[in-house]
């Protein structure tokens, strides 16, 4: 797989960069706030203070590393050319972050000119980011199935943010409004249609590159983004008050994000190397949430075990959020950026001594301390939905691992920062001695 990347298109590394790291700000934000909130935000999945934390981890956290990572990724992946990719970044990055901090004060604060500000600034970020990827796949040299896999999402993004919009304006301008039937729909697109068809996208590539798999078969290459676009798109009939064709297109979801799991579970037990790292952990962890979540979600839907609102619909979006998705982006964090760093200094080659290899420039020790920080703050975070005094502390422990997280990726820049600084020392010294 690594002979089929393309480096010639990858953008500077400060472009994805600024991106990660402003989103381990945002997990620290996030911690901090719960903390500082204590337990009364598990009240009800409409609590002001849940949709803020919710959004400082959906478009805070999430949103910020996958729009990073597709910086860096899709020209790599596919060979596409990304326009001035320093200018649009300077465009999206400050405008995304200021919309999740706008969107987060407008829940706690309940200011409706913020959501209007909050919703314009998503809308401006994204469709530049949005435009900018689909252009540069639309003009891409050579034609492979992970255009289709990466584009799809990308549409199902713009319709989050659409949806996302439409309900903040209707929370703005307090009119009535199927607030919950738009929310689920909202959600739907966003876990589902971009968020896990993304990370399904990306999975088939770098798991099988990084933790030595056989690949992903062809049918979910090329299928899985697009079905679980479709999936959404049905599922949103329940909009109109349809029942039939929502409970098929749910079917056909859960059947899709098991498979996934699935696949990914089998293809680790198949792995050429039998050695463990910490994206292997990350990416375990996360499959067996959504395998947890299919039977909580198939109990509810299928076996109606509970109707009203309880802990445990609270429960899967936590797993959702936390379990699934912020597990994978840390374990893909764990690999993407050490394989930039090297990348990156394997460029500026020939060298006189050896440069660092990946493992070197983010040992697995320092990831595992922090999978385990990860581990505990998504345990205690789960204990503290029955047990609201222990929100303050799961708050500070969740804190702690993105700081953690944060700090790790940071001692990769810098080893990386240091190594091209030699390098540029090193080739001016050859030069002023006429090497
Ligand atoms: C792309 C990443 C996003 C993710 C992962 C995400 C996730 C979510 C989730 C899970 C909920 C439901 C919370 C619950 O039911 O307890 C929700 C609600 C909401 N989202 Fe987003 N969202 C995203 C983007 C946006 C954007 C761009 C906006 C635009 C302003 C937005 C505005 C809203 C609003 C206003 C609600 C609350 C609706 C209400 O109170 O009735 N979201 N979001």
């Amino acid at each position: 797989m690594a002979s089929l990347l393309s480096f010639d298109q990858a953008p500077p590394f400060s472009v994805p960069a600024r991106f990660f790291l402003t989103a381990c700000l945002f997990g620290v934000a996030a911690g901090v706030m719960l903390a500082v909130l204590g337990g009364q935000v598990f009240a009800s999945r409409w609590a002001p203070g849940l949709l803020a934390l919710t959004h400082l981890v959906g478009t805070g956290v999430l949103l910020q590393v996958m729009v990073g990572a597709c910086f860096q990724f899709i020209p790599v992946v596919t060979g596409a050319n990304i326009a001035h990719p320093r200018v649009v970044a300077s465009i999206v990055h400050p405008l995304l972050t200021l919309a999740t901090v706008v969107l987060a004060t407008a829940f706690l604060e309940s200011v409706p000119a913020l959501f209007l500000i909050a919703a314009g600034a998503f809308i401006v970020a994204l469709s530049c980011f949005i435009a900018t990827i689909l252009l540069a796949l639309k003009r891409a040299p050579t034609r492979s199935t992970l255009h289709s896999a990466f584009a799809w999402p990308l549409f199902a993004l713009g319709v989050t943010v659409a949806l996302g919009a439409l309900l903040a304006s209707a929370i703005a301008s307090g009119s009535p409004f199927p607030y919950t039937r738009v929310t689920n729909t909202h959600l739907t697109w966003a876990l589902g249609a971009w968020c896990m068809a993304l990370l399904g996208s990306v999975a088939t590539v770098v798991v099988p590159m990084f933790q030595m798999t056989p690949a992903y078969p062809r049918w979910f290459e090329r299928g899985f983004a697009p079905a679980m676009f479709l999936v959404a798109g049905l599922w949103s009939t329940r909009i109109m008050g349809w029942s039939l064709v929502p409970a098929i297109a749910a079917l056909a979801g859960f059947a899709l994000v098991a498979a996934f799991a699935f696949l990914t579970l089998s293809l680790q037990a198949k792995r050429r190397r039998k050695l463990t790292d910490t994206t292997f952990a990350f990416f375990r962890l996360a499959a067996l949430a959504i395998l947890a979540e299919v039977l909580l979600w198939s109990a509810r839907e299928y076996f109606g075990w509970w109707q009203a609102e309880t802990r445990i619909d609270l429960l899967l979006g936590l797993w959702m959020l936390i379990g699934v998705l912020l597990s994978t982006v840390s374990g893909m964090l764990y690999k993407i950026v050490p394989f930039l760093c090297w990348v990156h200094i394997q460029r500026r080659g020939p060298f006189a001594t050896t440069p660092p290899n990946m493992k070197e420039i983010l040992p697995d020790g320092r990831a595992r301390k922090q999978f385990f920080a990860h581990l505990t703050a998504l345990g205690l975070l789960t204990i503290a939905l029955w047990l609201p005094s222990l929100a303050r502390l799961a708050g500070l422990v969740f804190a702690l691992s993105s700081a953690w997280l944060g700090w790790n990726l940071l001692g990769a820049l810098r080893i990386y920062r240091a190594t091209m600084e030699t390098i540029g020392r090193t080739r001016a010294d050859a030069e002023r001695n006429g090497l």
